[in-house]
């Protein structure tokens, strides 16, 4: 049995990406596995936050997280501040961490485009989020493409301790799934389907309603061609449709292509929107429901303690290792 932990930030509304590119591989990781899925608060304050705002989203993360599938049974479902190791371990890797590996983060520097000050948290965020994989020695990380650099530096750091102060960390290995790693945005496929975005037409939200669902689908960006195939390189957006209704419809790219040759887009779209509703709908209502039974917070306080009895120990591990003097029991 391994190790599995993940986390997702609460700031905005969870999408379809964070749907496919994360959560998908909690709900079906966590039967095999010993795993641990967290609402990672102190990373939605590297950038501001509303005080109440950041309350719900942390809430409303951890409600998505059960109405999608996940069984706190089974997984822990915690809050990343309610281990306070998190960010203390973050400290003590951050003393091993380089200002030029944090300086070629791709998210820092996507971030941080364009900002006159740009917040010391942002700038070391990897490596408190490298403090949450290893407290609990995962071997296994489920999340989407763009947090791979974070995963390699998160590796780094573990080698790096270990090579300093001995053996004390697992080294994690990335779980991305191979179709859907990286849902592109639907009025511009260079760029990731994001929370963060602006205009909220090129995302869909968990959240979103059977009806937003058809228009924002139905105004998808396509090229200009008939072809429902898929090819990333020459017809992104398309391509693009194509792995959200694979994960959807729960069918293989070929699949899809064959069902729809000769037919062009208009319908691909149409029947694309109802595969993505007959997802969504049922998960919306089991969240309505955790949230009015206001089960969450029990959820959490269990999920916490579960999670704090593997930390602390690893925690006290790797400072025993540093050198510090630890408290007499
Ligand atoms: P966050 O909150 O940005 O995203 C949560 C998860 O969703 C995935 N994801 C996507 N996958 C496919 N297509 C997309 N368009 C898309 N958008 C988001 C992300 O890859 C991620 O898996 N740094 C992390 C949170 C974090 C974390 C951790 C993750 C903090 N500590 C420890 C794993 C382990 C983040 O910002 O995710």
């Amino acid at each position: 049995m391994k190790r599995v932990l993940s986390g997702i930030q609460p700031s905005g509304q969870l999408t379809l990406g964070n749907y496919i590119g994360a959560i998908r591989n909690f709900v079906r990781l966590q039967n095999a596995h010993e795993c641990f899925f967290m609402v990672v608060d102190m990373h939605a304050i590297t950038v501001p936050q509303e005080p109440a705002a950041l309350r719900e989203q942390t809430e409303a993360v951890a409600a998505l997280y059960i109405a999608s599938g996940i069984d706190p049974d089974k997984a822990a479902v915690f809050a990343q501040s309610h281990v306070p190791g998190h960010a203390e371990l973050g400290w003590l890797f951050t003393t091993l961490a380089h200002m030029g590996e944090l300086e070629r983060m791709t998210q820092f520097k996507d971030k941080s485009a364009g900002k006159d000050s740009i917040g010391a948290g942002l700038f070391v965020y990897p490596v408190l989020m490298a403090a949450d994989i290893l407290i609990y020695n995962a071997d296994l990380v489920p999340v989407g493409e763009d947090q791979k650099q974070h995963l390699e530096m998160t590796r780094d750091l573990a080698a790096r301790f270990n090579g300093r102060f001995g053996e004390c960390f697992t080294i994690p290995e990335p779980y991305i799934p191979k179709v859907g790693a990286r849902i592109m945005s639907l009025d511009d496929a260079s760029r990731k389907m994001s929370k963060s975005n602006p205009n909220p037409a090129s995302y869909i939200a968990i959240m979103d309603e059977p009806d937003m669902v058809r228009k924002k689908l139905s105004r998808a960006v396509t090229d200009s061609g008939r072809a429902v195939k898929y090819d990333p390189a020459n017809k992104p957006e398309i391509s693009n449709l194509m792995s959200i209704y694979a994960h959807c419809a729960d069918m293989t790219l070929e699949e899809i292509e064959s069902r729809y040759e000769g037919q062009g887009y208009g319908g691909f779209k149409k029947d694309l929107a109802e595969h993505v509703v007959s997802v969504l709908e049922p998960l919306q209502a089991k969240y309505r429901d955790i949230r009015q039974s206001g089960e969450i917070h029990r959820v959490l306080a269990e999920g916490a303690e579960r999670a704090e009895a593997v930390a602390s120990q690893t925690l006290r591990d790797a400072k025993e290792r540093m050198g510090f003097l630890l408290p007499k029991p």
